[in-house]
């Protein structure tokens, strides 16, 4: 009883406290919306983009004199906090109303310090690790200057010629939602106006991953119910955490672009969802709407100020036409206030009103960023994303003395292409090569090394991935047969060969699809001239998406996907090669065969004419050519010690209503090593009112055993697993039966059946 009283009390006091300080920021802003001219409160809504990053075709221009006539909301690009101390003095200092501007940037995966991509940190499953690695993005960015990260992308994607899948967290809903919540908490920390918080902004809403074709920017069509079920929950669960800022996407959602779809930015997401914060367009994606066929920029700006845009990301569209299309009575000055009034808010939530230089301290980056503890942190987070595909008679881990190991291929020696997509503060100098690393953990083992092979000698793949003139991928002045003969001759002088190989930096990212998704051929065709040797070959893989691996799965003995790990790359990748940390890293995209089973993921819904695993029988879904499995299928991945898995045993097989169900199995370590192992629960639900996916991922639990270790896993299942979107859109579980299944991955599990009743 006291203890109730207690809890009411400080949750009357909290509710007080907030609404107080809700009602101080509304005296504030009031008070600042009544001085500011309409061309005022409309430059609150322009973002300019100022440095070195465009992701477009266009540039701001006149920044200066806009800046100084209060014309400007935010900036982007640069990281510099002695430029911007500048700029925000210009802001607060010379500007008629004084108003802060914020700092926004692609920190995406770290910012000085770079962690894995975001598709293999997703691979960890680990949100403390997660939220870890935005934390301390956070803390770094924060210290340049920078108080808003355009992060995190929770796309859910499903199509991996698609770049961008490398900077979302895969094809699930469910673990999207967990990551989603983890990196907005990393970002913005517990409290938003501290020196170390940044805002995030969820991005890109909505469906952008779903682009037809896997081409970029491209046309996305579906069903309201796939929507629901499917794609939007990541964005959801930002949003239910808080996210302060939300991005729209360039893609059209039922046949209107995301900037101008009302239903989506106001129905949606604030009337539905109850998003509080601020909505602003991805780069020039309000004028892009021209293009998409809606009208001119007068036009297509109206049309996503009254969809709920509050800023306009370098089109200028907001500015060069809002007061135009005022004055025409097209849109109304409630409207604008609307906008002007988010984004001062949030300006004001992150404590720039009382401090407009509170993260702008020049001393802070030489301390803060790149620090030893950062390193470790993303080396200890990149060697749990490595995820091992394959490994045969225990190749792996190598042993640290008496055998020869020959490093093989471009990526062996490169610092380049360590840090993957979108490291805009990243310095991949400072990048730890696969060399260094293996070197640093001073093996007695004799250890060798050749390029081998270009990473790709196409000459106009080469010119596109060497965007605005970046040598990011260069042809060898040495032959190509000249790298092939020395890289036969050192592998020969081996007892196991390592092929470093994979993609490039800028192989994946924004606007990087590909129709091949195999190992570049020229590397492909060095690897298996490698394997021809007859000696043991293992694969360390370097890709930003899942790749084709069917040939690589078959020829070499192990297969260690490292994604791109970051600035300690090599470090990361040597404890994991030679068993300091035990891979424990699990797939979040399934991995296909051939470029022609795409769109595949676990979660599919079955057909009156399911596959049986044999595909030459007729009439079924299947192909002719091809089985329908993946190579390696979502939620898989090995580790140096084994485990088995117990039958599932649930505490009762009939429930009723708000019952709890606990589903347990007994997972042992069955190897030698210690390990750590990612329990998986999945749901299938056989009878329902619409069709149901043949499983969807429903729990997940990190266990490390040592070896030799069992321990009961179990999870409480409650109705609320149960529940999807009905064709009414309605949230709700329906009754009957349910197939319970626990395993360490999306195919291998145990099932058990339960009946649940209303
Ligand atoms: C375009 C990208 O789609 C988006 O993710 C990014 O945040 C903006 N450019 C700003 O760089």
């Amino acid at each position: 009883m006291k203890q109730t009283c207690t809890f009411l009390l400080l949750l009357f006091l909290a509710t007080y406290q907030l609404n107080a300080q809700d009602a101080k920021m509304k005296t504030f802003i009031d008070g600042l919306m009544k001085k500011m001219t309409t061309e005022e409160k409309i430059g609150q809504l322009n973002l300019v983009v100022s440095g070195y990053v465009p992701t477009g075709a266009v540039m701001s221009e006149g920044v200066e004199p806009k800046l100084k006539n209060g014309q400007i909301g935010g900036m982007f690009g640069f990281h510099d906090p002695t430029r911007m101390k500048q700029i925000q003095k210009v802001a607060v200092e010379n500007t008629r109303l004084k108003i802060p501007l914020f700092f926004g940037l692609d920190v995406i995966h770290g910012h000085k310090t770079i962690f894995p991509i975001p598709l293999g940190l997703s691979c960890t499953w680990d949100m403390g690790l997660v939220e870890k690695s935005a934390r301390i993005a956070a803390q770094e960015a924060t210290a340049e200057g920078l108080n808003w990260a355009f992060s995190p992308m929770v796309d859910i994607a499903r199509d991996p010629r698609w770049g961008r899948i490398s900077e979302g967290s895969g094809e699930d809903p469910y673990l999207g939602s967990q990551i989603a919540k983890a990196m907005v908490k990393g970002y913005q920390g517990d409290d938003l106006t501290k020196n170390n918080s940044m805002m995030a902004c969820v991005k890109h809403f909505a469906l952008y991953g779903a682009a037809e074709a896997g081409r970029d920017y491209n046309t996305v069509d579906m069903s309201r119910s796939t929507m629901y079920n499917y794609y939007l929950p990541p964005y959801k669960a930002a949003v239910d955490a808080g996210a302060g800022s939300v991005m729209t996407s360039f893609n059209v959602v039922d046949e209107i672009p995301a900037s101008a779809n009302r239903w989506l930015l106001t129905d949606l997401l604030r009337n539905q969802w109850g998003f509080k914060g601020f909505v602003v367009t991805d780069y020039t994606a309000v004028m892009e709407m021209s293009l998409h066929g809606l009208g001119d920029l007068q036009q297509v700006s109206t049309l996503a100020l009254k969809a709920g845009v509050d800023m306009d990301m370098v089109s200028e569209g907001f500015l060069n036409t809002l007061k135009k299309s005022l004055d025409e009575k097209k849109i109304t000055m409630a409207e604008i206030d609307l906008a002007c009034r988010r984004i001062l808010e949030a300006k004001w939530k992150m404590g720039l009103f009382d401090d407009p230089y509170r993260r702008l301290d020049e001393s802070r980056p030489a301390k803060e960023t790149m620090t030893p503890e950062n390193r470790k942190a993303s080396r200890e987070i990149a060697a749990r994303s490595f995820v091992l595909l394959k490994n045969d008679n225990q190749i792996l881990p190598l042993k640290k003395s008496g055998q020869t190991l020959a490093f093989i291929g471009p990526f062996a020696d490169n610092h380049r292409d360590m840090l993957g997509t979108w490291v805009i503060a990243g310095e991949w100098e400072k990048s730890v090569s696969v060399m260094e690393g293996v070197k640093n953990a001073s093996p007695q083992s004799i250890i060798l090394s050749a390029k081998g092979s270009n990473i790709t000698e196409d000459t106009s793949f080469i010119h596109r991935l060497n965007f605005y003139g970046q040598k990011m991928v260069a042809i060898d002045p040495i032959s190509p047969e000249t790298l092939m003969r020395t890289a036969l001759e050192t592998a020969n002088k081996a007892d196991i060969i390592v092929a470093v190989l994979g993609e490039s930096q800028s192989m994946s990212g924004e606007s990087s699809s590909r129709t091949d998704i195999g190992i570049p051929k020229e590397q492909r065709r060095l690897l298996e001239e490698l394997v021809k040797t007859g000696k043991p070959v293992v694969l360390v893989l370097f890709t930003g998406r899942p790749l084709t691996l069917e040939w690589e799965q078959e020829h070499c003995a192990a297969i260690l996907n490292v994604w791109a790990p970051g600035t300690e790359a090599g470090n990361a990748i040597a404890d994991v090669l030679f068993g300091d940390v035990n891979p424990g890293g699990k797939l979040t995209t399934t991995f296909p065969r051939s470029v022609g089973q795409i769109p595949l993921y676990y979660n599919h819904k079955p057909t009156g004419r399911p596959y049986n695993g044999e595909y030459q029988t007729k009439f079924l879904t299947n192909y002719l050519d091809s089985p329908n499995e993946p190579v390696y299928p979502f939620g898989y991945g090995l580790s140096y010690t084994t485990f088995s898995y117990g039958d599932v045993k649930l505490s009762k097989t009939n429930l009723k209503g708000n019952e709890t169900l606990t589903a347990s199995v007994t997972l042992t370590n069955t190897g030698k090593m210690a390990g750590e192992e990612t329990v998986q629960l999945y749901i299938h639900d056989p009878v329902a009112s619409i069709s149901r996916p043949v499983k969807e991922l429903k729990g997940f639990q990190k266990i490390m055993l040592k070896a030799g270790e069992r321990r009961e896993v179990s999870f409480r299942i409650s109705t609320e697993e149960l529940k999807f979107y009905n064709k009414d859109l309605k949230y709700d579980w329906e009754p009957g039966d349910f197939d319970i299944m626990i395993g360490g991955d999306s195919e291998a599990v145990k099932i058990a059946r339960v009946n649940w009743v209303k």
